[in-house]
């Protein structure tokens, strides 16, 4: 299979967490005869240093090109102070809503060897296997803020706005999901006080026809916030509109001990998708070679099932990964001490393993 790859590494922890992992995604080529070609883009803070703006047209014109997209991540204080339309999360922003990538899938799912990692209690996080889809390219996040108002300026307006085929997309894709899941959805809203909820709230009812097979049920945004802890098991798919899907998968991060953990693939209709760490720029560690990379390369592994159908290709990767925490190895946010490159590494190294094991499987069988 012969793919092109859009790399845009970012900023922060974002160069040095995609290095190990373009060497995962290309020992993976190797092994399966794939060739999967990539270039480099800029996006947020490195493209306002060198281009002036955080989304330049030709880093677009490159994601056009492409079959996939592999992001690092944006942002950091170097850029704090510049104008809105310039600061760099606006390049991530607009990469979204340009491409029309309105289905993000952030997987939750707790590793036996890690289990230890995270501050919450073994009996009630072993076997949590669940996914956030996060509506991704309306809310709050794209409505238009007010210039500030008033006498004084004294006055921010922020608007959120869903209009109701927005919200049918996302939840149907949810739907989808979870029927080739646990056939469970959970739609989580705030419909006791925002009427853009009340209409998710009745658009998931309405879809939900479609699903007969998926149990549907409605939580109010706090409430499950709350269960994310509690009861993390009782979830298979979760569906909702973009900020709380952002809020709440930062907390689900620490049911596997580290927001480091996280993949998401952006998703539409067709198979174009965007795959970046949940995580961001990290800059109180980045330039330290203390990242963990897991979750940047387990994006890869998404990449490979979700936009080119490598279903094998991806298992090896989480494999492998999976082998380097057993082993016994953390990056710092797990509560070890190996470095960002190391742990790339030892991911490439169980990887070749692996082929070697395999190989020797064929001998027999
Ligand atoms: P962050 O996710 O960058 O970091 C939060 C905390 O988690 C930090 O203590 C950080 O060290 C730690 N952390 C994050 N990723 C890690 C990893 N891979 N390994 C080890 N530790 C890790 O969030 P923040 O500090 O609130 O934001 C920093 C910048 O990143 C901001 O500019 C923000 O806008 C941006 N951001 C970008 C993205 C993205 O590009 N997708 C996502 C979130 C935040
Ligand atoms: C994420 C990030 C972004 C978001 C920011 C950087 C705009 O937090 O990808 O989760 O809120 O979507
Ligand atoms: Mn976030």
């Amino acid at each position: 299979m012969k793919k092109k790859v859009a790399v845009l590494p970012g900023d922060g922890i974002g160069p040095e967490v995609m290095s190990g992992a373009l060497e995962v995604l290309h020992a993976v080529g190797e092994r399966f005869g794939h060739d999967f070609e990539v270039e480099q883009g800029d996006i947020g803070g490195v493209a306002i240093d060198l281009h002036g703006e955080p989304l330049p047209q030709t880093t677009l014109e490159l994601c056009g090109q492409s079959d996939a997209i592999l992001l690092g991540a944006v942002g950091g204080p170097k850029w704090k102070d510049v104008p809105v339309h310039l600061r760099p999360e606006k390049g991530l922003l607009d990469i979204r809503k340009e491409l029309g990538l309105f289905a993000n899938l952030r997987p939750v799912a707790t590793f036996d060897s890690l289990l230890e990692a995270s501050p919450l209690k073994r009996n009630v996080i072993e076997n949590v296997d669940f996914v956030i889809v996060r509506e991704l390219t309306g809310g709050i996040y794209f409505g238009k803020p007010s210039e500030r108002r008033g006498k004084n300026k004294e006055i921010a307006v922020d608007t959120l706005t869903y209009d109701r085929s927005e919200i049918e997309r996302v939840v149907h894709k949810a739907f989808q999901l979870a029927s080739i899941r646990r056939k469970k959805l959970t739609s989580v809203d705030k419909a006791n006080v925002l009427e853009s909820s009340r209409m998710w709230h009745e658009v998931v009812d309405e879809v939900s026809h479609n699903y007969p097979e998926v149990e549907v049920e409605h939580l109010l945004v706090d409430a499950a916030a709350m269960k994310l802890i509690y009861q993390p098991k009782h979830f298979d798919v979760i569906v909702t509109e973009n900020m709380f899907g952002d809020i709440l998968s930062d907390e689900a991060s620490m049911l596997t001990g580290s927001l480091g953990m996280l993949p998401s693939a952006s998703l539409r209709e067709d198979f174009l998708g965007l795959y970046e760490p949940v995580h961001g720029s990290a800059p109180d560690i980045a330039g330290q070679g203390k990242a963990n990379p897991l979750a940047m390369i387990l994006s890869v592994a998404m990449m490979l099932k979700y936009s080119f159908g490598l279903k094998q290709e991806a298992e090896l990767i989480e494999h492998a990964v999976q082998e380097v925490l057993k082993a016994g190895y953390r990056t710092r946010d797990l509560g070890g001490d190996t470095g960002t490159n190391e742990m790339s590494q030892l991911v490439l190294h169980y990887l070749e393993e692996e082929q070697v094991s395999s190989a020797i499987m064929s001998v027999y069988l």
